[in-house]
């Protein structure tokens, strides 16, 4: 049996988790810094990192001793070496760091990415179909469709070419005045909403399986607010980040509604489109808007091949993630030097762990 130590803070939640085997979780610790972002309606980057140098400590703690081990009962130490906020993934990276070398532990830096992929593996019913498999990792930070042809093998075939899908949601939820992360509140709100209310674009872009969610959201925006004039526009602009007012007329689950039907219209038909042409045997959703209903229900209407889901408290970011491809990782004799550096940002591709 392996088990190992995964520890995560790419972005705005600090979290720790012991994994055996990379499917069985002992602990799985997640302290979300939610409440803290929420005035900004965004992640605040320098926030972010000191609540992660607050909490670390504890939350590595909380991971063992739920655990019920010790330190000389781990095989490894895996922590997520990037993408994300650099200063928040210094302080997993240098706790990891420090802890591998004072429990004389092989170190593993992890791709985040991967990470999400392999969320897939810890669920409870989870089972392997034969590769190649589409993974879809649609999260606040990425919208990737990647060929995974075995453990560790990635072709990158497409993706977003500017927004993120979560971060559509995200941006969406706040013009409405929804609470921040705006996926969970806008499938809320969406609930009661009238999906043919507005049509909203379904974009085309010029790579057959590339995403684009920018001119939706600005759709939304042209829809429910009211458009400043011309003159006050330059104002408004060099005044930061003000919202712009709701129509009169406007209701909320309705856009949220029509809203959710097109960013699900534009994530389903790529990710068919991808898998048929590529033969994949299954497609896999992973990442934080994979806990979107209307998005699981529409893949599995219209795919006709297995679909798989993570659990919804493995949808978001966690450490058991991590620890899972670190898993797979450690068979494969994969070790990270003690001095490796935090990757801002970092493709999934055949060589994720060459340079
Ligand atoms: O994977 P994640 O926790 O962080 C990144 O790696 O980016 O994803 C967070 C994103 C946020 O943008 C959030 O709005 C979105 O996932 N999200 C959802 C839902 N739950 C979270 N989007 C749509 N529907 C949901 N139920
Ligand atoms: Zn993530």
């Amino acid at each position: 049996m392996t088990t190992i130590l995964a520890i995560e803070t790419s972005c705005d939640e600090t979290a720790a988790a012991v994994i055996a085997d990379g499917s069985l979780i002992h602990s799985n610790i997640v302290a979300s810094q939610i409440d803290l972002h929420a005035q900004y309606g965004g992640i605040f980057p320098e926030v972010a990192s000191r609540a992660h140098a607050e909490s670390i400590s504890a939350v590595v703690g909380q991971a063992m001793t739920e655990a019920a081990i010790t330190y000389a009962d781990l095989d490894a130490i895996a922590v997520t070496q990037g993408p994300g906020l650099v200063g928040s993934l210094l302080v997993g990276i240098n706790f990891a760091k420090g802890l591998a070398l004072a429990t004389e532990r092989p170190l593993l830096g992890i791709n985040h990415l991967e990470g999400h992929v392999y969320s897939l593996w810890l669920a409870p019913n989870f089972v392997e179909v034969e590769f190649p498999v589409l993974v879809a990792i649609i999260s606040g930070g990425h919208s990737e469709l990647v060929l995974m042809q075995g453990h560790g093998h990635y072709q990158r075939i497409g993706g977003t070419i500017d927004d993120a899908a979560g971060e559509a949601f995200d941006k969406v939820g706040r013009i409405l005045g929804l609470p921040f992360p705006g996926g969970p509140a806008i499938e809320r709100a969406a609930r009661t909403g009238a999906i043919d209310a507005y049509d909203f674009p379904r974009a085309k872009t010029d790579g057959a399986y590339d995403l684009s969610f920018s001119g939706l959201k600005t759709a939304v925006m042209r829809a429910a607010t009211v458009q400043p004039s011309a003159r006050r526009r330059g104002k408004r602009e060099r005044g930061a980040e003000k919202r712009s007012p709701l129509r009169d007329e406007v209701n909320i689950n309705d856009v949220a509604a029509a809203f959710q039907d097109a960013v699900s219209d534009a994530l389903v038909t790529s990710a068919c489109r991808a898998a048929r042409d590529f033969k994949a045997n299954a497609v896999y959703l992973a990442g934080g808007v994979s806990a979107n209903q209307m998005l699981r229900e529409k893949l599995r209407a219209k795919l006709g091949l297995p679909v798989c889901f993570p659990p919804l408290y493995l949808c978001t970011d966690n450490a058991a993630m991590i620890g899972a491809a670190a898993h797979f990782r450690y068979r494969a004799g994969h070790r990270s030097p003690l001095d490796f550096e935090a990757r801002a940002s970092w493709r999934l591709s055949e060589d994720v762990y060459a340079d």
